[in-house]
């Protein structure tokens, strides 16, 4: 088992790539705080309990410090530490053209998917400097944080900023044993993408290569590898996980 031992939190592990990374990192030996907004995720840690595996649950926004603090407190406390952190929570909020985009749309997608991002690494790097063990970050970025999209300027901006911000800190930190990595989805068929046969998911489906759309199993796989000690010389970088959708 690659996380045997290992303590980790995933948030927005409630649903779709948090979900099912949430469910690779206890089959491969790790207790998870599942860290979400949504009541699923409660649900979610009970059912793994259930089969005998180490879960808890984590109300907490991502966007409020105060409930990040909370979060990571948590693990601490349920678990004695904090070895793994996942910052996956994010928001596909609706396309829009920047000319009517409110300012509110622009502010709710960066306070999440990328302020969120921050304070979730902020506070577990501080936690695992306190500890002096090293650790493994992993964020969820998007192959929009590498390439443009048409009425996306709030969301390709809050990821490409997740893409930077996990170069800073991979060099910032890797002499510290903290390796702070991104993976970069393609599209993949979560509830974020909304329901199949709809035009939006055909034309998503067309613009990979690979012919379909990804699973959230295999986004789960890559975070793992990069969350383990098969990833021990990776740092900074960002993992295209994508179906070839940038390499055309
Ligand atoms: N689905 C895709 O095609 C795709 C592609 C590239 C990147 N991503 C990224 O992957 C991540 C996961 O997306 P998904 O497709 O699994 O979506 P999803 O909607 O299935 O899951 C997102 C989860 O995040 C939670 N969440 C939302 N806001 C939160 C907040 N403020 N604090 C805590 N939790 C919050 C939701 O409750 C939900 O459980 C996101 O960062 C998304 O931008 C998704």
């Amino acid at each position: 088992m690659k996380l045997q031992g290992k303590v980790a939190i995933v948030t927005g592990g409630a649903s779709g790539i948090g979900e099912a990374t949430v469910r690779e990192f206890v089959r491969e030996g790790a207790r998870v705080v599942i860290a979400d907004v949504s009541d699923a995720g409660a649900q979610l840690s009970q059912e793994l309990n259930d089969a005998g595996f180490d879960t808890a649950f984590a109300r907490a926004d991502v966007s409020d410090e105060a409930q990040v603090i909370k979060m990571v407190a948590l693990a601490a406390q349920r678990f004695g530490r904090l070895d793994i952190m996942v910052a996956n929570a994010g928001i596909g909020a609706p396309g829009m053209n920047i000319a009517e985009m409110p300012l509110e749309h622009w502010r709710r997608t960066i306070d999440i998917n990328l302020t969120g991002v921050f304070l979730s690494n902020k506070h577990a790097i501080a936690r695992m400097q306190q500890q002096g063990q090293g650790g493994a970050i992993v964020n969820v970025a998007s192959v929009l944080g590498h390439v443009g999209a048409p009425n996306a300027a709030h969301y390709t901006a809050s990821k490409g900023g997740v893409v930077n911000i996990t170069r800073s800190l991979g060099v910032s930190h890797a002499r510290e044993g903290i390796r702070v990595n991104a993976v970069c989805p393609g599209f993949i068929d979560t509830p974020m993408l909304g329901p199949s046969g709809t035009p939006t998911r055909e034309h998503y489906i067309a613009a990979h290569p690979i012919g379909r759309l990804g699973r959230a199993e295999e986004i789960a796989q890559a975070i793992r590898f990069l969350a383990s000690d098969d990833a021990s010389f990776v740092a900074g970088t960002s993992l295209l996980v994508d179906g070839g959708y940038t390499a055309q």
